[in-house]
């Protein structure tokens, strides 16, 4: 186990352009600690001159004691004034600064490309987004503050001590070396509960993240009792070392407490001889008692702010190691889209390796011309959705290329790319929103009127209509309360909104209802009429349609024509449409 990881400061780095953006506001936050801790400590002060000058019973005073009375009321709101201002101004430019830096780092996120998710699991983004940036948060509102009012408080109290008298000063800063030894010693402890903490935490949080992504799956093999237990187990490492931390952070202030008891008796003990003797006024005893107090506080709290301080390193080492991802689909500065987009796509000699050295496409090389029909079948991972998903620029090839009407797609704008070549994916994703939103998939200048269009088109309007609003009903997240066959029409309505000169259509394994294929089989032909179409099928009826047929084995291209012709050949295609790996309906007529 790793006990002192290398912690590097400059990570903090990355506060740098916000704390310049709010630089104003925290120059004024500073300003009124400085205020704060300079008032605060007129306090014992104040008491001071009242025992020692006015309290004397041979010439009373009262009109002076009412005076500093009043003084010292006034120093006690000003001081509770203040102090709100100063928190209040601290917690809203914190909270500003972890908004800014949130947005920004999910913008970032928005950027990376479909390897990155592929490394990290969901549960870790969202704690980097979440948590991460709430713990940079502690540095404004904690870390600084604190670290300045504590510093500052010392200093002033130990001015004023000296000030005072030189005795009892160097007497109280006798008791300085045990503090600062124990509050070193707590801190090491502390800094190592805590790490673990946040550890135990974020595994929690992965693992709930996969969990309700994958609930209907651990539904359907009845493990939620399984799946609970393990996340109790989990939620228990997790209380433990809560429970730990608060035990030692508690033990702190009990020690430190406790020090300070026997400071106050220390002092006490030594100044009522010269208080007695009279060299010494009890106005002077009076006022180290406050500070000695007072003296405790802030060595506590800058022990504290170390810890805070560890974390923060270590949420901005993260939240800086996401920031420094970069996209690796880069966008060629010499891109350019071709003037006249006619849809033909070529394959030359394209491979992948998602690993190195573990080729997933070995040498396609496919020429589809404009309008084309293409069907691409194989078995399950033979790299047809791969294939697909590198015309689109998900990933980039390993080797050939791929050129959309004879311009490489690296010279491509990747938007324009995305545009031209529209994708329907074999996984669905449907978003909490209307269905008008989920087609128009949130691009505002999409009017209502296409979005009807192209549902009426895809026959998507029938069930879309006996919906309870019609296109503004709501989905739910992930459009769960819909069909299988419902969410593949709509995402089939998103993509074709776009009006996309090629369009890829990577067909679901699941299988669907007679009527639904159907509607299916009707929008696949509606919509091939005037563009190219790349479909990866897994179904007879939707293979039967096309021009063309590619079937893919272990990463190769080992056949192409049409259903017939790869029939009467009975080699891959025939072995593979025996094999019943295309699903087949009976005709309802
Ligand atoms: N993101 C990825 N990272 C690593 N390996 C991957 C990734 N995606 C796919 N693979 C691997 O690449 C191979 C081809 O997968 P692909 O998804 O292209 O198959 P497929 O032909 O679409 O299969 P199916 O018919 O089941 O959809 C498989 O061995 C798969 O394990
Ligand atoms: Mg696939």
């Amino acid at each position: 186990m790793s006990t002192k990881p290398n912690l590097n400061i400059s990570s903090l780095g990355i506060l740098v352009p916000y704390i310049r953006r709010h630089a104003l506001r925290l120059t004024g936050i500073l300003a009124l600690v400085v205020l704060v801790v300079s008032v605060d400590l007129t306090q014992p002060i104040i008491v001071k001159e009242v025992i020692d000058r006015y309290l004397n019973v041979a010439h009373p005073d009262p009109s002076s004691i009412s005076w500093l009375s009043a003084l010292y009321l006034g120093v006690v709101l000003l001081t509770f004034g203040l102090s709100y201002l100063q928190d209040i101004l601290l917690q809203s430019t914190g909270q500003r600064i972890v908004r800014d830096i949130r947005s920004n780092l999910f913008g970032h996120i928005l950027s990376l490309s479909v390897k990155y998710f592929d490394k990290n699991p969901s549960g870790r983004i969202i704690t980097n987004v979440v948590s991460d940036t709430e713990a940079l948060n502690n540095f404004f509102t904690d870390f600084l503050s604190n670290t300045l009012r504590g510093t500052l408080t010392l200093l002033v109290i130990i001015a004023f001590m000296f000030q005072l008298d030189l005795h009892f000063a160097a007497w109280c800063l006798v008791v300085v070396p045990a503090i600062i030894w124990v509050s070193r010693w707590f801190q090491g402890k502390l800094r190592v509960i805590n790490q673990d903490m946040r550890g135990k935490l974020s595994i929690l949080i992965a693992y709930l993240a996969e969990n309700l992504a994958g609930m209907s799956i651990v539904q359907i093999f009845h493990q939620e009792a399984k799946q609970w237990r393990a996340f109790d187990g989990r939620n228990r490492d997790l209380l433990k070392a809560m429970l730990k931390e608060n035990h030692t952070l508690l033990l702190f202030f009990l020690f430190t407490e406790a020090l300070s008891d026997f400071g106050v008796a220390g002092l006490v003990w030594f100044g009522s001889g010269p208080v007695l003797r009279g060299t010494v006024t009890f106005g002077v005893l009076y006022a180290f008692v406050g500070f000695i107090r007072r003296f405790f506080q802030p060595i506590n709290t800058i022990t504290m702010q170390m810890n805070v301080l560890q974390s923060m390193i270590v949420a901005s080492e993260r939240i800086g190691q996401t920031l420094a991802e970069t996209p690796d689909i880069p966008e060629s500065p010499t891109a350019r889209r071709p003037d006249t987009v006619e849809g033909a796509v070529d394959f030359r000699d394209v491979r992948l390796a998602y690993r190195p050295g573990k080729d997933v496409l070995k040498g396609v090389t496919v020429s589809v011309k404009p309008g084309e029909r293409i069907g691409i079948v194989g078995s399950s991972g033979s790299g047809k959705t791969s294939l697909m998903n590198l015309l689109v620029r998900f990933y980039d090839t390993t080797g050939g290329d791929i050129l959309v009407d004879g311009h490489p797609i690296r010279e491509w704008p990747v938007e324009e790319l995305r545009r031209t070549v529209g994708i329907v994916q074999q996984d669905i994703t449907l978003f909490g929103g209307t269905v008008l939103d989920n087609v128009r998939f949130f691009r505002q200048d999409i009017p209502r009127e296409t979005v009807e269009r192209v549902c009426e088109e895809i026959g998507a309007d029938a069930f879309i209509k006996r919906l309870p609003q019609g296109y503004d009903t709501r989905l739910s997240e992930r459009g769960s309360t819909l069909s299988f066959g419902q969410r593949q029409l709509l995402s089939f309505a998103r993509v074709l909104v776009a009006d996309p000169k090629v369009l890829i259509l990577d067909e679901a394994t699941a299988s669907l209802d007679s009527e639904t294929e159907a509607v299916l089989q009707e929008a696949i032909a509606k919509v091939s009429r005037n563009r190219t179409l790349l479909v990866v099928a897994h179904r007879l009826s939707t293979v039967q349609m096309m021009d063309t047929i590619i079937v893919l084995d272990n990463g190769l291209v080992v056949e192409q024509g049409t259903h017939d012709e790869l029939l009467a050949k009975g080699q891959h295609y025939w072995r593979f449409y025996l094999s019943g790996q295309l699903q087949q309906f009976q005709k309802t007529a």
